[in-house]
């Protein structure tokens, strides 16, 4: 028991669930760029494009490029731990074999942050959209009924009614009259949950339909917008400077500050790293695979994001819920507005399908690790699925769906996943010096520079460009954590008990 710092599960004891079970190698590099692009491509682009205008103008720019590299770098450890470690659980398994049992409690913990709130945070960014299709189909003269529309204090959550900071402060009160609950917003993870109960997985067939009605959106959205391109619009260019200025509001403004937010964007490519077991030829196929779908979404969201500055003034689109059908609407080109809106109704939902997913494994391999309860790892015998896990997780995501605006839950979403992506990188680190031999299918390239890179710039950007209020709500969150494993985990580990997980 004393040594529950230190004590960490050997790769060997990590890995022997899936010995039973081996997975068919399938998929090469195509699909594993899809695979990325599918699960990345989401909230990010559509909406937070609007809020990142607002923090740093047309140096978002810049924003989307820093984080692009950044998130790089932390793809390239995933997969050299995921290839090694071909167990599910993600950074909370990576840091359990090389960091110990304390810090993978504190990194599972900080990954409910990733998958939970960025479920809901996806949540809100789709509500946008939805509130837009029902006043669309409520004047459409194209549509044989009118559909009604929901008031605004049930499209908004309580806490937009006034800057947070202030609410929390008591400088300001809700107003439910304003804004109540962000129904759509919690209709889509509740369906979501609903499926996922189910048994409901990604489909390969279904990802590469998705990924093509995002990305066809997406390039629709550059071909109608670019020939209106105005050079004067993106000067100048850092209107709310380099660096990350805490505003009266709560947020941080300037590039740094926007870059807090937009790294959001880009993750989601766990879902390239745990395929490794069905890919074909790891190691060439992994490396073109994260590399590539790392590559296309960073080119899409600056192309996306210089077409949009250079096609409406900023102004006229930040903070907007939906920056991109606001320019096409601009733009004179409503039916092309109409169709992104679609899009992103229908193709955006996989995002959040794969982060609750993401969700209840974690939990489910804490439970089945003995640091959380038994019951959290019960699995329905039908439909194979954590049901009650599941379902309760749901609801949780659903609330702060439903009352928490989109920039607060974005940002805490990204203290949770820069938390993991340093403890992925430490743990590429420890291992390399700790087990220079074990076997490696993918290693990370330049490992000395990638890794390191990783540690710096994650968590440069977690102190610096992430709010104060997130700094509070994340050392909140982690000391409930911590408490709940002092309190029971630590006793229950099984790993402390000479158990199999
Ligand atoms: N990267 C995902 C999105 O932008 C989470 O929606």
């Amino acid at each position: 028991m004393a040594n529950f710092l230190t004590r960490t599960k050997s790769i060997d004891l990590a890995t022997t669930h899936a010995a039973d079970k081996q997975l068919k190698p399938t998929l090469s590099w195509p699909h594993l760029i899809a695979l990325g692009v599918g699960a990345i491509v989401g909230t990010g682009i559509y909406t937070l494009t609007g809020i990142a205008a607002a923090l740093a103008g047309p140096g978002m720019i810049f924003s989307f490029l820093l984080c692009g590299v950044l998130v790089l770098t932390a793809a390239l450890c995933y997969a050299e731990m995921a290839t090694m470690v071909p167990a599910s659980g993600s950074a909370f398994t990576y840091s359990y074999t090389a960091l110990g049992e304390t810090v993978a409690w504190i990194i599972g913990w900080a990954l409910v942050l990733e998958y939970a709130v960025g479920a809901a945070a996806v949540a809100v960014g789709w509500s946008g959209h939805a509130n837009e299709f029902l006043h669309w189909a409520h004047t459409s003269p194209s549509l044989p009924f009118h559909t009604p529309l929901l008031p605004d204090n049930l499209t908004t959550g309580l806490f937009a009614s006034a800057p947070i900071l202030d609410l929390v402060q008591g400088k300001a009160h809700v107003d439910m009259s304003k804004a109540f609950l962000d129904i759509p917003a919690m209709f889509i993870v509740l369906v979501v949950t609903g499926l996922l109960a189910l048994g409901t997985r990604e489909s390969a067939t279904v990802n590469i339909v998705l990924v093509t009605i995002k990305l066809a959106a997406l390039v629709m959205f550059v071909v109608i917008a670019a020939p209106y391109f105005d050079a004067h619009y993106l000067k100048p260019i850092a209107p709310m400077g380099w660096g990350a200025t805490p505003h009266a509001d709560g947020r941080n403004y300037g590039i740094l500050g926007a870059a807090g937010l937009v790294f959001f964007a880009f993750y989601g490519f766990d879902a390239v790293s745990t395929a490794a077991e069905e890919t074909k030829r790891p190691e060439r196929d992994m490396t073109i695979g994260i590399v590539g779908s790392m590559f296309v979404c960073t080119i899409i969201y600056i192309g996306v994001a210089i077409t949009a500055l250079g096609a409406m003034y900023y102004t006229g689109w930040a903070d907007d819920r939906i920056p991109l059908v606001t320019i096409l609407k601009h733009l004179n080109s409503p039916q092309a507005a109409t169709w992104l809106t679609v899009a992103v109704l229908v193709a955006v939902p996989t995002v959040i399908l794969v982060l609750l997913y993401g969700q209840s494994r974690i939990f489910f391999v804490m439970s089945r690790d003995g640091l959380l309860p038994e019951g959290f790892s019960k699995v329905n015998p039908k439909t194979k699925t954590p049901i009650a896990l599941t379902l309760g997780t749901g609801v949780l995501v659903a609330l702060v769906a439903g009352t928490v605006p989109l920039a607060d839950i974005g940002v805490l979403a990204n203290a949770g996943t820069l938390a993991a992506f340093i403890a992925v990188a430490l743990s590429v680190i420890v291992l390399r010096l700790k087990q220079p031999d074990r076997k490696r299918v993918f290693k990370t390239p330049l490992v000395w520079v990638t890794a390191p890179l990783c540690v710096v710039g994650c968590a440069y950007l977690f102190i610096v460009g992430l709010p104060h209020l997130t700094h509070m709500l994340f050392l909140v969150w982690g000391g409930i954590g911590l408490a709940f494993y002092l309190l029971y985990g630590a006793w229950r580990s099984k790993l402390a008990r000479g158990e199999q997980g």
